[in-house]
């Protein structure tokens, strides 16, 4: 019955995820990326539309299939993922940004392969948008959710970056435990709220975790 009753619990309402990985491009056939794998953030979207919500996953280059019932639009590079994600977020309620989005990407990518004529090779690169703090800073921002994967001082990194992105939640993960988080099945967080309040998960798989985030949303929005 419980679990009826919270399967509804966000009728009718806009979410917007982003999910895996950028790719920086720095040659035709080169790029710069990370390990992310999406699974996360497929989750809560599959949890946010079991929950009645109306919901678009925004999503790097992943191998995953998508959930019933969810809006997916593809994207590679972080300036594509920011692109996307202003496009849909006059009309939002809820905002969740699971991406690992590439915090640098090359000044300019060669329009050619590179070749290997030099011993040494520099590559500058140059900051990219921080697309979950351009949406919070928005005048009618919506009910916005961060991540924070951090590998010590947790709790402080985490309660810091809330603040400094005016975030009204944020989702930390410890990953310097290397069998769960990035690129894996399970996962064990700890939930951090604008008003002060925190509340851990013990390890669970993904899809589990993303009903309980979506939940536990839910009760913040309403
Ligand atoms: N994020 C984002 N756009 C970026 C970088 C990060 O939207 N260009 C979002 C992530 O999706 C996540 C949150 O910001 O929800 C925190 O990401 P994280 O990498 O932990 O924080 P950074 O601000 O990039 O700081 P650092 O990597 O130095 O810890
Ligand atoms: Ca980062």
């Amino acid at each position: 019955v419980a679990a009826q009753f919270q399967s509804r619990s966000l009728d009718g309402l806009r979410v917007v995820i982003t999910a895996g990985p950028t790719r920086e491009a720095l040659d035709p056939v080169r790029y710069i990326s990370n390990h992310s794998s999406g699974k996360m953030g497929f989750s809560i979207a599959a949890a946010a539309a079991e929950a009645g919500a109306i919901t678009t996953v925004i999503a790097g280059p992943v191998h995953l299939s998508t959930p019933d019932s969810v809006h997916r639009i593809d994207v590679t590079s972080a300036s594509e993922m920011c692109a996307a994600t202003l496009s849909l977020i006059d009309d939002c309620d809820i905002f969740i940004a699971t991406a690992a989005v590439a915090d640098y990407r090359p000044v300019s990518s060669a329009e050619q392969k590179i070749k290997k004529t030099t011993d040494t090779l520099n590559i500058t690169l140059i900051k990219n948008v921080d697309i979950v703090s351009t949406v919070a800073a928005r005048d009618d921002s919506p009910f916005t959710v961060g991540f924070a994967a951090e590998t010590q001082d947790v709790e402080r990194y985490a309660r810091d970056k809330m603040q400094r992105k005016k975030l009204d939640m944020i989702i930390a993960n410890d990953v310097a435990n290397s069998d769960i988080g990035f690129n894996s099945n399970d996962n064990a967080v700890t939930i951090f709220s604008k008003c002060g309040d925190s509340e851990a998960i013990a390890q669970t798989s993904k899809q589990q975790l993303g009903r309980l985030l979506i939940a536990k949303i839910a009760t913040k929005v309403h």
